[in-house]
Formats: C-alpha cells, structure tokens, sequence
C-alpha cells in the first residue's frame, strides 16, 4: 500500500520546498532512500511475473513523523523477511456476549465536567440528567456547533466527552466521519480524561442480517431489466447511506494505541431503544475503567467483537460461473495487489477486466532519458541530470513514472489473458465519475459480474501530525468509493469484494485515518449483506510480502523483523490471490468481513 499512491503528500512538498541548496537536496534523496521510508513502486502484476518489486507498502509518507516509522504498518507490505514462515489463516469477527460492566454502581461525580455531543435521539437529555445527578456539569451541544473544538480544547467536557450524535440514523456530516474527526482528535489529545463515542448499529455492530432488497437473482446478468434498475436507481434505491457510526469503531482502535492513558469506548447501540435506556448502558461504560474497547448493547445484554480463526472459505478456486464472457470490475486494479487478483482472475478465467485507477494511461513509451533507471534513486538520478533541479518536481515525477510503469505493465500482462481490457482513469471519490464507468460497463457488456474495491491511500501520521484534509483523503478514497459503487452496481452482481484492512479489526499507531475506513468498509459489506445474488465481503488483509524475485524494496529489514518479532507474517502474493478466489467462491450467504492474516489474533494484543 504506497503512501498516497502516485500523490506527493503535501508534507512531503513542504519539506521539499524548504531545502534550498543542492547539498540539501541530495542529502534528502539519501536520507529517504536509505530508511525504507520510500514511496512504493508497487507492481502486483509484475509480482506475479517476476518483474519490478509489489506493491509494498509504506509506513509513513517520505519524511514524516518518525515516532510513526517506528511502528509497522499493518496495511501494508513490506520485502526481505521470513515470507511462508507464518501460515495464511482465515478469520471471521463475531459478537461475544459479556458479563454487565462491573463498578457501575452510583459514583459522586460532584465538581466533574462532560460534555455531551446530542444528535436526534434525545438520549443526551437522559445522559446529563444522570450525571448531573451524581453531581456532574453536564453541557450539551451539537456537533455542528462552530465553537465545538474549541470548548473541548478549553476542557468543557474535561472529565468526559460524550459522543452520541453518531447513533442517529438521521446524523448531520458533522456527527459522523470523516467530519466528525476534528472534534474527536481534540478530545483524544488532552480535550477529555474520558471519551466515549456511540454507534447506532444495532447494539450488535450491525451483524444481524439485512433484509434483503433484490427482487431475485436471474441465472443470466444480462436478462436483468436495465431499465427497472435505471428506475429504481432514479427513485433512490441504491442511494447508500452513511451508516450510523461507521468507521468510528476503527478510530477508537487507533487512538487507544496512540493515546494509552486515555478512558476511551466505543459503545453500540439500537437507536430504537428508549434513550433512557440507551443512557443507561452509555453512564455504566463511561464510569467502567478497563474492559474491552468496543461494546454493545442490545435488549440489556452486552457483546463484544471477538476475532476467530475460521475454516477455509470457499469450496472452489473460482467464484463460480465466472467464464470468457463475464466482466469484472476492479478499481486500483492497475496496480498493487488488486492488479495480482485482476491478473489471476484473468488467467483462470479468461474474463473481461475493466480497470479504474487515477493513473493517465501512458501515451507512449517511456522517454530513453529515464527508461533505463530500473528504480526510484536510479530515477532521481536520471531526472537530476536531465536538469531537473527542485525536489518535490523530482519526487513528483519519480511516483509518476513508476506509477505508469506499474499501469504499463499490468495493462500488458492482461492483454494476453483478458477477453478484453480497459482502464479508466477515475478518481473514486468522484461518485458521479464512478457511476458514469459502471454505467459504461453495462453499456458496452449487459452485465457485471464482479467488483472488487482495492483503491486506497496511506497519509500516516500521529493523531496530533495528522490534518482533517489528509484524514478526509484517505477515508474517503475508500468509503466513498464502496458507496459509489455499491450504488451503481445491480442487484445481480456475482461478487462484490471490498478490500479491508487489519489497520481497522485492530487499529494502528499513525492510521486512524485508514484504520477508520477500512472499518467502515466492514460495516458498509454486513449492511449491504443480502442484497445482492452474489457475496459481498469485506475482505481485512494482513500485510502482503513482495516475492524476493522481486528484490529491493522500501521497507527496511527493520521493520520486517518488527513484523516476526510480533508474530506477523507477509501474505505471500499468489496465498494471498488464491485464498480471495476461494473466498469468492464460497457461498453467498458467507459471513460479509474476513480478516486473512499469517498471524495470530494475538499478535496485535501487543
Ligand atoms: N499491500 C498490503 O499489504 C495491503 C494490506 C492490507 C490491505 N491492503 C489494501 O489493499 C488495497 C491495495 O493496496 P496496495 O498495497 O496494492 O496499494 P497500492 O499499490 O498503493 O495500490 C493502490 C491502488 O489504488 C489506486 N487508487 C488510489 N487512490 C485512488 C483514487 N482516489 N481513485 C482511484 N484509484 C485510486 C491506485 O492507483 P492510482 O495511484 O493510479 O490512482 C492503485 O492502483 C488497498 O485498499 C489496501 O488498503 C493492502
């Protein structure tokens, strides 16, 4: 997963702004060519036929905050370490029934301060009442309120931030992320000694059965009634909506580990309830130290979610009836590990690839001034002596090059395996773009018979490093992008797989950001679960391994002994890519969030 994937990031261009001197220059090629800090040249296509390294993942942008280079990135791949030496395993994540929180009995509270951040539900009113009770200052306010960040950092809610606005069905952006994250990021950084934020799924993190929508399911896609789609899609059908609380879950992860000293939960609510009732069970986890991070509440009884190995997913090498004649979508599928799945999906099935990237395809052949530079720093080089002389024009268009390299090499891998191929260069975040390709895709096939969402970016900094327009980047290339698509798709598609992280089932020092959307990502599957004939998944990956063939690498040994020392393994790529397929070919009803990893649940307990 390369960090900002073909972006410079804005703090890179910063840096590289500033240095002013030629010895300045080349002392930060060195510096960020020597510490495995380089963005990825990630080329999945070419892992598979041995050519330039995969898809390797960075864990922080070139030159950011090392107190997050020192922490591996759990969504990405690194090169050089004990690939194979931890088994690919299989896990589901399930509700777990918990005993009532202990020590929630009355506390005196008198001369404390929360802040309660009231959406719809009126269970804020119910909340103050019973802290003010104890004793407590209660002040209610809405997320929206301009001075919100500001009352948090003047410590309004000093001994609690309550955050129920996100359980609403009905939230405003300002409740709900990625708008709610500034807000949140005060309260974590000092604003609050406790935070509790609520999520309105269901008290059971949405993992009851969505009732399914579709009509049924046609043997054949293409008999499906475009028009009647067209229709239904006209009338808001398909218009998916944020889900109470998605992604909050993957913060909460994220700022415990960044933030240890701080009270933090993450309760699950059913909106319908009384909000007496959901007050309650919300002052118990708020006075409740300890236990584990997320919670539940449904009908008075309290879950958990707990990660379990599982058996093997699917029955078959190949989602099934996947032939020549059917079409599959993948968006990032030029490059990194979504062009590995493209390419095998291709191999063994012969089928139609559409591919989506930001990428331009490459006009022409490469310009002989750089074409013989095999890697970044040969890159660099070259450019340097062509006469380019700024170090954000340099790293700009080294990411460039290797980026429409990667796209080359895919789009040439696939011609000779594909019935057909096409790439669109489409920004996911772009949903009228998104909507026009699908729309283009029946157009041109009749049908669409599976999707995978691979896009994504990394911009991994610390919480207190981190900005709402980098949090905003990332969330929303892969958030907006699932719900673009699973609204343009019809309800007769084969498959649908969207691509996680272990960033959001554990959270990850330096990626709330990341670890948010790959969350929501999870909740976005189990409330579309049933709609479609085929499964859709969400599919949480450990970090994939570059095949040593490949060589180089932008990890350094480091951090690939950080990864074994914790009991991590790396996926290796053709695992990886085999076990998806198998995935796919289970049946539909499968569970809709797996988390493939060569570790032990375990592992991330650290
Ligand atoms: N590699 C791993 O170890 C790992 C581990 C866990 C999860 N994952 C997940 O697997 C997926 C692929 O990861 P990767 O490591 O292969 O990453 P990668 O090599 O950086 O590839 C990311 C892909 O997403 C595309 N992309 C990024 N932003 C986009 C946007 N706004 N619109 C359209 N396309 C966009 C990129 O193409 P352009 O730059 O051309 O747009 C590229 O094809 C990601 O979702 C990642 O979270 C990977």
């Amino acid at each position: 997963m390369e960090a900002g994937s073909g972006e410079l990031d804005e703090e890179v261009v910063e840096e590289l702004a500033a240095i002013k001197t030629v010895r300045g220059i080349v002392d930060w090629i060195v510096g960020s060519t020597a510490g495995g800090t380089e963005p990825s040249a990630s080329t999945a296509a070419a892992a598979l036929t041995g050519g330039s390294p995969v898809a390797v993942g960075s864990p922080v942008a070139v030159g950011s905050s090392p107190a997050v280079g020192s922490s591996p990135d759990l969504g990405s791949a690194v090169v050089g370490d004990p690939v194979g030496a931890i088994p690919l395993r299989r896990f589901v994540v399930e509700p777990e029934i918990l005993p009532a929180p202990a020590g929630a009995a009355p506390t005196d509270l008198a001369g404390s301060r929360f802040l309660l951040v009231e959406g719809g539900l009126g269970v804020g009113l119910a909340l103050a009442t019973r802290l003010e009770q104890a004793g407590a200052e209660a002040r209610i306010l809405a997320a929206d309120d301009a001075g919100l960040v500001d009352q948090i950092r003047a410590g309004a809610g000093a001994d609690g931030l309550v955050w129920i606005a996100s359980a609403d069905p009905g939230a405003d952006e300002h409740a709900i992320l990625p708008g709610a994250f500034p807000a949140l990021r005060a309260a974590a950084l000092g604003g609050s000694r406790r935070v509790l934020i609520a999520t309105g799924n269901g008290g059971r993190f949405g993992r009851a059965r969505a009732t399914a929508t579709a009509t049924g399911a046609p043997a054949d896609p293409s008999a499906v009634d475009a028009l009647e789609h067209a229709r239904r899609a006209d009338a808001g059908e398909f218009v998916v909506r944020p889900t109470p609380g998605a992604g909050l879950a993957g913060l909460v992860r994220t700022i415990a580990r960044e933030v240890p000293g701080l009270a933090l939960r993450l309760v699950d609510v059913e909106p319908k309830d009384e909000p007496r009732r959901i007050a309650d069970s919300l002052l118990a986890e708020l006075l409740t130290p300890g236990g584990p991070l997320v919670v539940g509440y449904r009908e008075g009884a309290r879950a958990t979610l707990r990660v379990r190995p599982a058996g093997a997913g699917g029955a078959g090498s190949l989602p099934a009836g996947l032939g020549p004649s059917s079409v599959v979508l993948l968006t990032g599928g030029a490059r990194g590990i979504t062009a590995a799945v493209a390419v095998e999906l291709a191999r063994r099935s012969g089928c139609t690839v559409e591919l989506i990237g930001r990428t331009l395809p490459p006009a022409g052949p490469e310009d002989p001034a750089t074409a013989g530079a095999a890697d970044a720093p040969a890159l660099r080089r070259a450019l340097i002596e062509t006469g380019v002389r700024r170090p954000a024009e340099i790293e700009a268009r080294v990411s460039r090059l290797l980026a429409e390299r990667e796209v080359r090499a895919t789009l040439a891998t696939l011609r000779g395996l594909a019935s057909s191929v096409r790439y669109h260069a489409v920004d996911v975040r772009d949903g009228a773009a998104v909507a026009a390709v699908v729309a283009d895709v029946y157009a041109r096939h009749g049908r669409l018979d599976g999707l995978v969402h691979g896009a994504g970016v990394l911009a991994d900094r610390l919480l207190r490093d981190k900005t709402p327009e980098s949090f905003d980047r990332v969330y929303r290339t892969k958030v907006d992008g699932a719900r673009a698509l699973l609204a343009a798709v019809r309800d007769d598609v084969g498959f649908v797989a969207l691509f996680g992280s272990v960033a959001g089932v554990f959270g990850n020092r330096g990626q709330a950001d990341y670890a948010a959307a790959n969350d929501a990502l999870d909740t976005l599957a189990g409330a579309a679960a049933g709609r479609f004939a085929g499964r859709i998944v969400s599919v949480d990956w450990g970090p994939w391994a570059s095949p040593a063939a490949a060589g180089g690498g932008m990890v350094s040994a480091e951090l690939a002994r950080e990864y074994a020392r914790r009991g991590i393994g790396l996926i290796d790529p053709a695992d990886g890519v085999a076990a998806l397929l198998s995935e796919l070919a289970g049946p539909p009803d499968g569970p809709a969030q797996v988390v493939y990893m060569c570790a032990e649940a375990e592992a991330f307990d650290a």
